[in-house]
């Protein structure tokens, strides 16, 4: 049924592929968890979901946000990657950025929770599509060399 798996697919909200890999297998491996954590919680925007499910959803993608970060961090420490702050301080940001947004959706009412689901869908989309292929790439020579494949 390839007309159904194409209407499938392009709901998703980032769609996982060779673009966005890295070649560093434990790493690739954790932002593919993270584009399908996003791709559900768009799903679950799209579709019209409660907000208890939608806010599920957001408080799981804080934690596995918060446990990729730290992995990456910790070969930063370990690497002597010279652009660690810098590249600290995106991940900074964004928890920062996420956490306000779950802060303001837990507070907004009907159709205000909504929009913001939707306003933090396309924040994310274009953020992480810009981390991975951007910031993200530039550790790939160093963490290759160090043996990390
Ligand atoms: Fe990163």
């Amino acid at each position: 049924m390839p007309l159904l798996r194409d209407k499938m697919r392009s709901m998703e909200l980032i769609r996982w592929n060779d673009r966005l890999k890295l070649g560093i297998a434990v790493v690739d491996r954790q932002h593919e968890r993270l584009v399908e954590i996003i791709n559900r919680l768009h799903d679950a925007t799209v579709q019209g979901r409660g907000s208890a499910v939608i806010g599920e959803i957001i408080d799981e993608m804080i934690i596995y946000t918060a446990t990729h970060f730290s992995m990456e961090e910790k070969y930063f420490a370990q690497f002597d990657y010279p652009d660690a702050e810098e590249h600290k301080r995106e991940h900074d940001a964004l928890i920062e950025k996420v956490g306000a947004f779950a802060d303001d959706f837990a507070k907004a009412q009907g159709g205000s929770k909504s929009a913001l689901a939707t306003e933090l869908l396309q924040f994310l989309k274009i953020w992480w599509q810009f981390h991975m292929m951007e910031t993200d790439a530039k550790f790939v020579t160093l963490f290759r060399e160090r043996g990390l494949t």
